[in-house]
């Protein structure tokens, strides 16, 4: 499988992620230009933490954040204060640091029975995109070294849903049932941006970018947007493998 995606490397994680921020920054703006507000969902684990990070730094002060909606890519079942949660990690990370109103937050609640928090959010994207597939101006993904991405891990039911846009998925490894928006939304996105780090990441990156095409083994393969852009930010560690 060879790619279109845009692959920029940088020579380090900590310069990965300060370009992956001012990408992501970039891109909010240039919504907010177009369409008077920017929405992004954001990915969890730990590789995204630093980025978030700059987001609140000095030089990213005139981003209007009242007109940034930030939604989850995925969520673990694990209440808001729960070390694994995702939205908690980005809150330590970035949101306490900048002014942008709570309305403007929409974690998927982890707390709630799995089902009934996938509903709920499912509401939150109606209300905020009407009917139809949303389009959200940027996803943010990362990638397992099992080829998961956002909470889609491989051969889960989740990856053939056609019309739900949130899902609960099951992680066996660690027991977890989690929440996921559904590739149909992630492919409907105006951008997705991949963040992937260390030597841990080069050979699943080879895989999802130049492996045979087979997107129930590798959901990160499954994540090819309409009629969106891909772009992948890397390390020299995570990119060692990668050839065209
Ligand atoms: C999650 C993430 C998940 C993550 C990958 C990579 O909830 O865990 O959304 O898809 O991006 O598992 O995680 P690391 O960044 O910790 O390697």
């Amino acid at each position: 499988m060879t790619t279109d995606a845009e692959i920029r490397v940088l020579p380090d994680a900590p310069a990965a992620s300060i370009a992956a921020a001012d990408a992501v920054i970039a891109a909010l703006k240039g919504a907010i230009v177009r369409h008077g507000r920017a929405t992004i969902a954001l990915s969890g684990g730990s590789t995204p933490r630093a980025m978030y990070a700059h987001f609140a730094d000095a030089s990213h002060a005139s981003i209007e954040w009242d007109r940034i909606h930030l939604l989850w890519g995925d969520e673990r079942c694990v209440p808001p204060g729960h070390p694994r949660s995702n939205f908690g990690m980005a809150r330590d990370a970035f949101i306490t640091s900048i002014p942008i109103p709570a309305s403007n937050v929409h974690r998927m609640q982890g707390e709630l029975p799995p089902e009934r928090a996938a509903a709920e959010y499912r509401e939150v994207l109606h209300a905020l995109f009407g009917d139809g597939m949303p389009r959200i101006d940027v996803v943010h993904l990362g990638v397992g070294t099992d080829g998961h991405t956002a909470s889609l891990f491989p051969f889960d039911p989740a990856l053939d849903e056609t019309d739900r846009t949130v899902c609960v998925t099951h992680q066996s490894e660690t027991g977890e049932d989690r929440l996921t928006l559904t590739l149909p939304v992630i492919n409907a996105a105006a951008r997705v941006d991949f963040l992937a780090l260390g030597a841990e990441k080069a050979g699943i990156v080879r895989t999802v970018l130049y492996g045979d095409r087979d997107p129930a083994r590798v959901p990160a393969q499954g994540v090819a947007p309409t009629s969106g852009t891909v772009v992948w930010t890397l390390d020299a560690e995570s990119a060692q493998q990668l050839r065209p």
